[in-house]
């Protein structure tokens, strides 16, 4: 048996396979493969990419990550105009496609809960046999936040819901809002929101506090931030200082419900998921609730695409890396990309198989020396992006502790999950952001080829770390194929080695 998993229809389109005997065999973003941002369609590009990877298409099963006849309800209920047609998942998905991966047979598709495929995409790629899964987002079917109790029985995962809050009561709705009111792109730019939050003051926290949320304990809302807030909302505050104040609030909901979740849940282990987890500013704080944490690498919507195939498997599968979609075939080019580094300092890979969620790690990467006082302003050139945006470092996971101060609960950040201190800013000016943290990619002894570069660059240049950040042409999804990275070759002069 095949399991298919599926996201799409609202943003962030996703399609994965998981086997019987619990490997997750493909994973990957439908944007990739059409160029189209957040694209909310699946593709012939990712459903051919995914038909390598199933072994028999005439026994496979379809997983929805969620109910479409509740989100129609519910957006009955907010005064939408939903499409009749999108209450079944065969329609959202498309009948050819169904076609397509089932070889004619076409079958039946099973829909899953929004936030259970959330905690399932975390729980089920954990490393814990029990956990308390917290999932906050903008909004599911109805629930926008949730707390379960999970656990394996006879090698099943077996899920109790805790606690929920429902819609319109969102800590990810409140900060959609803020970042379509500082003129960013909801759904989209929230990360530039969190960015901008160390350029600013919280000045606004008690206004924003006493505006918007009724109670504080339960979190209330006073109004309704799907359609975010008024012009008239803070009219002269500075976009930093919003940013900041944002940050603020959002950080003290996430810990209220950090705090319930450690009250009634029964694990000591945190497995954390839903669009808001992206927010690696604020995850610094679950440390201070739980003693092991989870995030998986794709906490968002996409993610839920493994997470509903996991629900159709079942069981615990063995996690090892993201890794998981196209592959661009051959050896990773250790060597040719030190000669780019030591002649050129910045150099694009592109290699092997792409990463499952937002973040670069090394295999869709632009990779730079990252030691000077220059080499910031090179790579804002090439990527043409905000100026006070810095880059991301990748380390020998070993040499983490000598560069950076790890917040409490995390020894390592594989998926680049949660900020740390930089203690030699002076010397790494590009990776350390205006508040001193870094997003750091700490990477173990797995063999991987961002591994083997890194050893490669620390024996010949005594630094154990890279600057990464994600090979894109500006406003184009990641590069995917050895055609995306020839035109990013061509775009911008920079080597892109595979
Ligand atoms: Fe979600």
């Amino acid at each position: 048996m095949n399991y298919i998993g599926i996201s799409c229809g609202f943003h962030d389109a996703a399609l994965s396979v998981v086997d019987d005997k619990g490997e997750i065999k493909f994973a990957a973003h439908s944007e990739r493969y059409c160029g189209n941002k957040h694209t909310k369609h699946l593709n012939i590009g990712i459903v051919d990419d995914a038909i390598q990877y199933i072994d028999d298409r005439q026994d496979v099963e379809i997983h929805y990550y969620e109910r479409p006849l509740m989100k129609y309800l519910r957006q009955l209920r907010a005064g939408e105009k939903p499409v009749i047609a999108n209450i079944s998942a065969k329609n959202i998905i498309g009948e050819g496609l169904i076609h397509k991966l089932t070889d004619g047979l076409g079958t039946k598709v099973h829909t899953h809960n929004h936030h259970l495929s959330h905690a399932a995409a975390g729980f089920q790629t954990s490393p814990f046999d029990d956990a308390t899964v917290v999932v906050i987002d903008a909004i599911g079917e109805f629930d926008t936040i949730s707390i379960w109790d999970a656990k394996y029985v006879n090698g099943k995962a077996v899920y109790k819901k805790l606690w929920g809050k429902r819609y319109p009561d969102s800590i990810g709705l409140f900060y959609s809002a803020m970042t379509k009111r500082v003129g960013l792109l909801p759904l989209d730019e929230e990360y530039i929101l969190m960015g901008m939050a160390a350029y600013g003051k919280p000045k606004h926290y008690a206004e924003m506090y006493g505006d918007l949320l009724e109670s504080s304990v339960d979190l209330d809302f006073k109004h309704n931030l799907h359609i975010g807030v008024t012009d008239n909302f803070l009219p002269n505050a500075d976009d930093m200082d919003i940013a900041s104040s944002t940050q603020c609030l959002v950080e003290y909901m996430i810990s209220t419900v950090m705090d319930r979740a450690r009250v009634l849940g029964k694990s000591k282990n945190l497995v954390y998921g839903g669009g808001v987890a992206l927010n690696c500013l604020a995850n610094r704080l679950l440390g201070d609730y739980f003693k092991n944490i989870w995030i998986m690498p794709n906490p968002g919507d996409a993610g839920s695409s493994l997470g509903s195939a996991l629900l159709g498997y079942g069981g615990r599968v063995h996690f090892s890396n993201a890794y998981l979609g196209h592959d661009i075939l051959g050896d990773y080019p250790v060597d040719n990309l030190i000669t780019e580094l030591l002649t050129k300092q910045i150099v694009g890979v592109a290699s092997g198989r792409a990463e499952f969620g937002p973040r670069a790690l090394g295999n869709r990467s632009l990779l730079a020396d990252p030691r000077g006082n220059e080499i910031k302003d090179k790579v804002n050139e090439i990527k043409r992006r905000q100026k006070f945006r810095p880059f991301a470092p990748v380390i020998l996971e070993e040499y983490t502790h000598q560069y950076f101060d790890m917040p409490n609960g995390f020894d390592n950040s594989r998926y680049m999950q949660v900020i740390a201190t930089c203690r030699h800013p002076d010397l790494f000016p590009a990776i350390v952001h205006h508040d001193g943290t870094s997003r750091v990619q700490t990477v173990p002894n797995d063999g991987s080829g961002i591994r083997q570069l890194l050893e490669a660059w620390h024996e010949t240049t005594g630094c154990p770390m890279l600057l990464n950040t994600s090979l894109n042409i500006r406003g184009e999804p990641m590069v995917n194929t050895r055609f995306d990275a020839d035109r990013f070759e061509a775009i911008y002069g920079i080597k892109v080695l595979s």
